[in-house]
């Protein structure tokens, strides 16, 4: 049985992890409006993460007899000034995501819950990766600068992006 202290602060990562998606998916809409095709389909992959990374924690209450409670979401920024402001935004939100599980960390710690520590531990590892991910791409629009032509081609390797292997939800239907 999963505690209420705990339970509390999950469905408050719950809330987190969907504003990532709402956040991703409106950086991908704001590329797509100004036709960066591969640009959308790279943030829209992200924000398809982002619900399965909702979804762990939401299957991980319910596993242990607690109960979700989803709130309120966020409205997200809908336009930016360019390609590296989306980036350099997205590294800082991750920074911010990385902080959340940090500190959800240190209270599983301290409350000797190691089941859902070891949920925890799949998203310090899955941080490191997404905000290397981020900082890849900042690192890269820099070099690219207002040069159009290379500007295009970054867009269509972006247009590459394979989805995670993972499903959103667990229908119970595979069970
Ligand atoms: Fe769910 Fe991008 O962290």
């Amino acid at each position: 049985m999963i505690k209420k202290k705990i339970e509390e602060a999950f469905n408050k990562q719950i809330n987190e992890e969907i504003f990532s998606f709402y956040l991703y998916l409106s950086m991908a809409a704001w590329f797509d409006s100004i036709n960066l095709k591969g640009f959308a389909h790279w943030m829209k992959i992200q924000a398809q993460e982002e619900m399965f990374h909702a979804m762990k924690f939401y299957n991980h209450i319910l596993e242990r007899g607690g109960n979700v409670g989803l709130a309120e979401i966020a409205g997200p920024k809908t336009k930016w000034e360019s390609l590296l402001n989306v980036y350099e935004e997205s590294l800082a939100h991750e920074g911010h995501i990385t902080g959340c599980i940090n500190d959800l960390m240190d209270l599983v710690i301290e409350e000797k819950d190691h089941a859902a520590r070891s949920l925890l531990q799949w998203f310090v590892d899955e941080q490191v990766e997404e905000e290397a991910n981020f900082s890849e791409m900042v690192d890269k629009l820099k070099m690219v600068g207002n040069h159009n032509p290379l500007l295009l081609m970054q867009d269509k390797e972006m247009g590459q992006r394979q989805p995670g292997p993972n499903p959103f939800f667990k229908t119970g239907a595979e069970q």
